[in-house]
């Protein structure tokens, strides 16, 4: 094979064939193939796309290029779910222990946060004590002991996928659905799971922000994985306003503890509930009502069990930030709209996300909403709360919030949660 053919071949429009792509990924992975030419390869698939087949392949190399763990020996059927990512979104910290007190098995191999959204990794390591890195032995442990991990993807794990996403990072090479599914993806079929739900987001906190590109990724997602033996459906869910009350680390895993607790904000509730349905569905499990084991503390319990089995402390008391600052509305109405990605650069900016791989995110920093779309807001009244160690962050961050809403005279219609299922 020739790489420059290969890159020729797509940059023309044509199709590549299995034993191509198969020797591409392969290739790179051993270091044969240039970082440069995998950056033209990533463009040219960008710009010309990849069919169903074509990217089912790419997944499965992809997937291939690393260790491949095999959860079969285990007496409960596996299941995970992956959100592609939104501000707010908590709901792995609540579904995991909920799923698995529901009596699957979960492998959640998680990642960070970068750019404005947050990553389950940083969230759950504002917990002291909480170890992210697990070795293989301890992962098949926990998962046979607790019923759930949630630990980062170790550099065995679909190493060709770490180095791509590096790339496509710095080459505007994100953006194209076969290579978001074959990222997303592979790093599933290394984990080993047999099922698989996905929270594909729609909105302006989202990865894909239009709604016709994300159904496309919805069903490319849901083709591929079918395709490469996982069963996989997903649910297209809101992600215009941020999720909840709480975006920034320490703050969502109070939030997190409190859904368990069966007190959180009722559309975290919701959509932590319609995941776990749809997860248990696809593990043939639909006869336990996952609204029943969270109402029995059960759910909670195997957080507390979660936690521990990493070194946590459930009981610690988190990191709280050295300022809180509050800002106010400033007139009476309804709050028509609130926009996730304003709220997401916010946090960041009072120290919640990181703007380099290498960077330390700040555990106690990050925003509270106190309203949301839909609620009347009387003017002085408290809409946002500012955390941050950082005093010298709040007026930029003040700044974007302002521009985040809008409160109208008017009626407003808020977008449900759950938007589509796709399968
Ligand atoms: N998340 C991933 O893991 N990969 C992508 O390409 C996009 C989101």
């Amino acid at each position: 094979h020739s790489v420059v053919e290969i890159i020729g071949a797509k940059r023309d429009g044509g199709r590549l064939s299995a034993a191509q792509i198969d020797w591409v990924i392969d290739a790179y992975t051993r270091g044969e193939v240039a970082e440069e030419q995998m950056s033209a390869l990533a463009m040219a698939i960008l710009l010309r796309g990849m069919d169903d087949a074509e990217t089912a392949r790419w997944t499965a190399a992809m997937a291939a290029s690393g260790e491949m763990l095999d959860l079969g020996a285990l007496d409960r059927p596996t299941v995970d779910k992956h959100s592609t990512g939104g501000v707010g979104d908590k709901i792995t910290l609540a579904l995991t222990p909920l799923v698995a007190a529901c009596g699957a098995a979960v492998p959640q191999l998680s990642g960070r946060g970068l750019g404005h959204t947050g990553g389950t990794l940083d969230k759950l390591e504002s917990i002291p004590g909480w170890r992210a890195r697990l070795g293989t032995a301890e992962l098949y442990r926990n998962l046979d002991e607790v019923g759930a991990v949630i630990c980062a993807a170790t550099e065995r794990i679909a190493p060709a996928d770490s180095r791509m996403y590096a790339l496509r990072d710095v080459t505007a090479t994100v953006e194209s659905v076969p290579l978001i599914a074959g990222s997303i993806l592979s790093k599933k079929l290394a984990e080993g799971t047999a099922s698989l739900v996905l929270d594909v987001k729609c909105g302006s906190g989202a990865l894909l922000t239009e709604p016709e590109r994300v159904r496309r990724l919805a069903r490319t997602l849901v083709a591929t994985g079918n395709d490469n033996g996982v069963r996989t459906s997903a649910l297209l869910t809101s992600m215009s306003a941020p999720l909840g009350v709480a975006v920034g680390n320490a703050l969502e895993v109070t939030e997190a503890v409190s859904v368990l607790r069966g007190e959180g904000p009722s559309e975290v509730t919701e959509l932590t509930l319609a995941l776990a349905r749809e997860m248990l569905a696809s593990s043939g499990m639909s006869d336990v009502d996952p609204a029943g084991v969270l109402a029995s503390g059960a759910a909670y319990e195997k957080w507390r069990a979660l936690v521990a089995a990493q070194g946590g402390d459930p009981d610690a008391d988190l990191p709280v930030a050295a300022h809180v600052h509050t800002l106010r509305a400033p007139q009476s109405g309804n709050l028509a709209t609130l926009d996730a990605r304003a709220v997401g650069a916010a946090a960041w900016l009072l120290g919640a996300g990181r703007a380099r791989k290498e960077d330390e995110v700040r555990h106690a920093a990050g925003v509270r909403c106190l309203a949301k779309p839909g609620d009347r807001v009387s003017g002085g009244e408290p809409l946002f709360e500012l955390h941050t160690d950082e005093p010298g962050t709040i007026e930029d961050a003040s700044r974007r919030l302002h521009g985040a809403y809008e409160i109208t005279q008017g009626e407003v219609r808020t977008e449900p949660v759950v938007l589509e299922r796709v399968t």
